[in-house]
């Protein structure tokens, strides 16, 4: 195909694919980093925003998804399975199809959106509702991979966050250098983890000479790695970072140490206020867990914990239209109009 290759090509010798191993790609990467003016005003600081909605399933799940499905096909593998709140199976099944394997998904019965279940449907994935959270899942998926010949695709099998790590090149390419600091919604661990990776890469190299402090931001209800211990019925309305044990805790809390960076927590309420305020404000759309990263950048403005002048990157971590269900909540019905100019005007208040 023409134009971006995908990110295993874009990035070949960044990230390690299997000798000879046929490359499973969407052309997933080269996300938009945009200008945020209204963000930038509010907090004195020039604010960017990673849009990984833009990725071909609507998520940042498909860099890591590119990767481990890349692998799994190698090595011979005929079926894969993950435990998901719902972008992480969309996007195994999606990748899945696209190598001919087949997917099995374990979600939370009844917590997970309505579009990333219809994904996992039309790409033809086995969907196993699951009589618990995502951490049930997690634990349910990692013992049938242990025990049968199935790939566990969730970012515990390492080459997810290989993928998810690119991230951050595409970020320091685009900026010509590395953010001050960079605000991350967090469930499971992984994301924080890769881009943390994926700095730390480039600054090693010397590409980039300086590192971003990491700023990782939980749900209030779902907040293990902010209270420093596992959260047994973690509740929140961003039902992506719905997770109460987060699997990679200890890259989390690497990242956040070595980069002097923070976890914090933000209360249901900011994280919908943030995602309306992207929305209506900056005209970006996104899912409600993606909006915690911005309801922590306003709340770190507010609190003094986010310096004046700084360059940020917020990563908006998954598409809105995801979720429709929490986009027209509370929406009133109205009355059709007739096919009359003058009521399109009166409705409008135009006279
Ligand atoms: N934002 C969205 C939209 C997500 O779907 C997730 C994770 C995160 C943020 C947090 O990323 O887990 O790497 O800290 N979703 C997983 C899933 C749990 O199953 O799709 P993380």
């Amino acid at each position: 195909g023409a134009g971006w290759p995908g990110l295993i090509e874009a990035y070949r010798d960044r990230v390690a694919v299997p000798d000879g191993a046929r490359i499973v790609t969407l052309q997933e990467g080269n996300t938009p980093l945009v200008p945020a003016p209204h963000l930038s005003e509010r907090t004195g600081c020039t604010v960017y925003l990673k849009v990984e909605g833009a990725n071909p399933t609507g998520s940042f799940k498909d860099r890591g998804m590119t990767v481990a499905m890349t692998h799994a096909l190698a090595e011979g593998s005929k079926a894969v399975i993950c435990a998901s709140t719902g972008n992480t199976s969309a996007s195994a099944a999606a990748y899945a199809a696209r190598a001919g394997l087949t997917s099995a998904v374990l979600v939370p019965q009844g917590k997970i959106a309505l579009g990333k279940l219809a994904q996992a449907v039309v790409h033809g994935a086995k969907i196993l509702q699951v009589q618990g959270n995502f951490d049930d899942c997690l634990e349910l998926a990692r013992k049938t991979a242990a025990e049968h010949p199935v790939t566990l695709v969730n970012s515990v099998n390492p080459v997810r966050l290989e993928g998810q790590k690119t991230a951050s090149f595409e970020i320091c390419d685009v900026l010509g250098r590395a953010p001050d600091i960079h605000c991350l919604p967090v469930g499971n661990a992984g994301n924080i983890t890769a881009y943390w990776k994926g700095y730390t890469e480039y600054h090693g190299e010397g590409i980039t000479d300086s590192l971003p402090r990491m700023f990782g931001f939980q749900a209030a209800g779902a907040a293990p790695l902010v209270h420093g211990h596992p959260v047994a019925e973690p509740e929140t309305i961003a039902t992506a970072i719905r997770v109460g044990s987060p699997a990679s805790w200890e890259g989390a809390e690497k990242a956040k140490d070595a980069s002097e960076g923070l976890f914090s927590a933000v209360s249901d309420e900011e994280i919908l206020a943030a995602y309306r305020t992207l929305a209506s404000r900056e005209g970006v759309f996104v899912e409600p867990a993606s909006a915690s990263s911005v309801a922590g950048l306003l709340a770190t403005a507010a609190d003094g914990r986010l310096p004046k002048g700084s360059v940020v990157v917020c990563t908006v971590t998954g598409h809105g239209l995801k979720d429709p269900d929490t986009a027209l909540a509370g929406m009133v019905e109205v009355e059709p109009l007739p096919v009359d100019p003058s009521a399109v005007a009166d409705a409008l208040e135009l006279r």
